[in-house]
């Protein structure tokens, strides 16, 4: 996968590019970073790359020349990059919290494309006009506002390289991870066995592969339930997974009793 980042602030990428999976990702060639910063396409002699808005109001915004400018270098870098003959025209995603919240299917689908340019906003965001010319999609990292797109260009990036197969040490995780099946993930434990007195669930320790399996959807689908209800009205589940639920919801209910 290709990814052009228009930028005023490369050097932040450090993040992804030096710890941890994406750094190796990018290292074994399954992800290519480009950076494509604005001011590097700025004409005036102090490089300006931020301007007033019309109609007054705080902050400013990105200027439009250069910002149009590197997206369009970035477009042409990406179409002549090494995936090149594979491929259509690099989509141009902004990151903007007038966007669409990504969701991890969102992710999923974003992550089989081979290319893409993300436009990260700085000051007050950009020009409309250059949202109307340039941009393809908006993509929202939540219902908050942040400094810039740089984070959220990051995050992106980095949920993507998770579902790039060999990007991760055991290929089971991305699948597991919450969100993946609709679900969160069921609670885990690690070493010692009993910690400041609390026990790790023996069933855990049996060895029964079919047991921890079906423990584990029922913990999945109970922690959903106490905790993102809003997920479970977006699943139909199977005769199992209703079942395990009803199981959970009776043995809740009957260790918490309500108070009346
Ligand atoms: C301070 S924000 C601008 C917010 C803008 N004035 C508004 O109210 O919609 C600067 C940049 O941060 C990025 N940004 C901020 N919040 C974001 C979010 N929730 N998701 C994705 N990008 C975000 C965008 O690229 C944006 O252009």
């Amino acid at each position: 996968m290709q990814i052009g980042v228009v930028t005023l602030f490369p050097e932040m990428f450090a993040a992804l590019t030096d710890y941890g999976i994406s750094s190796r990702a990018i290292q074994n060639e399954l992800v290519s970073l480009e950076f494509w910063n604005p001011r590097n396409y700025a004409t005036d002699k102090h490089r300006m790359v931020d301007d007033k808005p019309f109609g007054g109001g705080p902050g400013m915004l990105m200027k439009t020349e250069p910002l149009v400018a590197s997206i369009q270098a970035a477009k042409e870098g990406v179409r002549q990059g090494p995936l090149a003959q594979a491929i259509q025209q690099a989509k141009v995603v902004y990151l903007s919290p007038q966007g669409k919240p990504l969701k991890q299917a969102h992710i999923a689908e974003l992550a089989k494309r081979p290319n893409m340019v993300l436009v990260c906003g700085r000051y007050q965001g950009i020009d409309t006009r250059v949202i109307d010319s340039e941009v393809d999609e908006e993509w929202s990292l939540g219902d908050f506002v942040v400094s810039g797109g740089e984070l959220a260009a990051m995050t992106l990036i980095d949920a993507m390289i998770r579902l790039q197969p060999g990007a991760l040490g055991d290929e089971g995780s991305a699948v597991e991870d919450s969100f993946a099946n609709g679900l969160l993930h069921s609670p885990e434990y690690t070493r010692p066995k009993e910690f400041e007195g609390r026990k790790v669930p023996s069933i855990l320790l049996s060895g029964d592969h079919e047991a921890i399996r079906v423990w584990r959807l029922k913990q999945s689908l109970g922690s959903t339930w106490l905790k993102r209800p809003d997920l479970l009205g977006l699943l139909t589940l199977d005769g199992e997974q209703q079942e395990l639920l009803e199981q959970f919801i009776n043995e809740y209910e009957s260790r918490n009793p309500i108070q009346l």
